[in-house]
């Protein structure tokens, strides 16, 4: 018989056999469950609404993490802890330290984006971090939590209040939830089946390479962050889905002398604070995907498959010189990451292969390496253009190395190659800068002729690499004021 969708709801548990795998975690609650505490606004991960927790045991701990309900599917929560608003507060009725610090700091008005405000501060509660959380890192907790009445600064008062509180219920019962997750947690993977559509959550790289020679039709997902969307948005349903998540193999983050190997499924959450360390500026642009919901259980993987012109991490890997594995029944194949793309939205990802793993090359110390995404926003928006530029020049001033990422700039991520000859061999100088903009617009002519908002601040950015590496850092703080 087929598995069932087995997880703890606010500490209850659920089995779950006659729901469809792809349902989202927000409908199930809604419509099947009747807790109408976690609200719908935008169906589509941008507001926040629908935030919810997902806990997980971690070396015999519990890491609490936001996400949007909205986009999640049910057959990702599997051996999970599921918080919803519900089940925040104690069992005697008293308010948990969050929620009383909302009503007591005046965080709500209407009340619609308190909810899901709530689930975020939560894990905000339950800071994991070394350090205490900073400023930035509560911007970062709220950065997907839309309110349209309080104008924020209350809430912001509740999370300077409340942050890293780490005393509830939940700490002090940790070791029971760790135990009844641990008991929940399956040797071999979940096979889901409901009217004949199937989820599947392999548990090692070999069933998974099983499981899509089997089903080469099946979808794989990891995230969800973009698949989600394909349900709530245009209700599509899919017969045969096959979970990344939980395969070890494509969840580990690697790094040897030489590079930086990154596991297909490796959310950006866990990923950012190898990259803060070996790539910086990369990691800066991470912390700029979506939102904290998004970033959870969002995945490199997902945003190469994905194929969007503006997916954020693609220029810096391109800028890096990472390669892609692709693995399918046949063996594998690798490629630099700019080959995989043919068209709009079009790979050369095989029926029945898979991204398994990025190679990102570790970048020589003799190397200037940065990276910008510019939007309309700081949170929450879809870059105008993102660039990462990895430049050697030498000690005589000469361009020997460039490589130029850039993301929006046409219908694929692309290496600005006209611009990277231009500068190669000639000084690093304002004079060649401007000739490597007049070429990079032949990069971007398809798309965005010269004049083109977008095509004029992709070639500024390249000034500014150059500015920035030219001009005396007592001067460029001028410029930050
Ligand atoms: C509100 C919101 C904001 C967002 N903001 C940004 C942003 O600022 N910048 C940005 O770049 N993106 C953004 N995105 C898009 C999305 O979050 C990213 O593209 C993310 O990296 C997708 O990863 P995922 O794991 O969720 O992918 P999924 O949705 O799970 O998968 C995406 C696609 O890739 C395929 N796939 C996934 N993994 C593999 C694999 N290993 N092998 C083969 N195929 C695979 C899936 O079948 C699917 O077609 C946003 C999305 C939302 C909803
Ligand atoms: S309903 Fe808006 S993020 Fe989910
Ligand atoms: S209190 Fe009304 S939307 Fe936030």
């Amino acid at each position: 018989m087929a598995d069932a969708i087995r997880f703890l709801l606010n500490g209850e548990k659920r089995e779950l056999r006659n729901v469809p795998p792809f349902m989202t975690v927000l409908q199930y609650l809604r419509t099947v469950e009747h807790m109408t505490g976690t609200k719908e606004g935008c169906a589509e991960g941008d507001c926040g609404a629908c935030t919810v927790v997902i806990g997980e045991a971690v070396d015999g701990k519990m890491r609490w993490r936001a996400v949007n309900s909205c986009i999640l599917l049910l057959g990702r929560i599997d051996g999970k802890y599921l918080l919803t608003v519900e089940g925040v507060k104690n069992p005697d009725g008293t308010l948990h330290p969050v929620q009383q610090a909302m009503v007591d700091m005046h965080g709500t008005q209407c009340g619609f984006c308190s909810p899901g405000f709530i689930m975020s501060l939560f894990t905000l509660y339950h800071w994991e971090g070394d350090k205490p959380a900073t400023d930035e890192d509560i911007f970062d907790i709220l950065s997907g939590n839309l309110c349209r009445c309080t104008g924020y600064r209350p809430i912001l008062d509740v999370a300077h209040k409340i942050a890293c509180g780490k005393k509830d219920r939940f700490t002090d019962h940790e070791s029971d939830i760790v135990e009844a997750l641990e008991s929940m947690q399956r040797t071999i993977g979940m096979e889901y089946e409901y009217n004949s559509q199937k989820y599947f959550a392999p548990r090692s790289l070999s069933a998974l390479r099983d499981l899509i020679e089997e089903y080469p039709d099946a979808r794989l997902v990891a995230g969800a962050t973009d698949l989600g969307l394909e349900v709530s948005k245009e209700f599509k349903e899919f017969p045969v889905l096959i979970g990344l998540s939980e395969v070890p193999e494509l969840n580990k983050v690697e790094e040897t002398d030489d590079a930086l190997i990154i596991g297909a499924a490796v959310p950006y959450t866990t990923l950012v604070k190898t990259l803060e360390r070996v790539f910086p500026p990369f990691a800066k642009i991470v912390r700029r995907i979506g939102s904290n919901q998004i970033r959870t259980v969002g995945t490199v993987g997902g945003n190469i498959c994905n194929a969007a012109p503006i997916a954020d991490s693609i220029p810096s890997l391109m800028a890096l010189g990472a390669t892609i594995r692709l693995r399918s029944k046949d063996g594998v194949r690798e490629l630099p990451v700019e080959d995989f793309y043919v068209g709009y939205r079009q790979t050369v990802l095989q029926k029945g292969e898979f991204l398994e793993y990025v190679t990102v090359p570790k970048l020589p110390k003799d190397h200037i390496f940065k990276a910008y995404k510019l939007a309309r926003r700081r949170d929450l928006d879809v870059a105008s253009i993102t660039g990462a530029f990895n430049i050697k020049v030498d000690d005589k001033g000469i361009v020997t190395f460039a490589r130029l990422g850039y993301g929006g700039g046409g219908a694929v991520p692309q290496l600005a190659t006209n611009a990277q000859d231009a500068l190669i061999g000639k000084p690093w100088t304002e004079e060649v800068v401007d000739q490597a903009m007049e070429a990079m617009v032949q990069d971007f002519i398809k798309r965005r002729p010269k004049g083109d908002y977008r095509s004029d601040i992709a070639l500024n950015l390249l000034k500014r690499v150059y500015v920035e590496t030219t001009t005396p850092e007592a001067d460029l703080e001028v410029w930050k004021l």
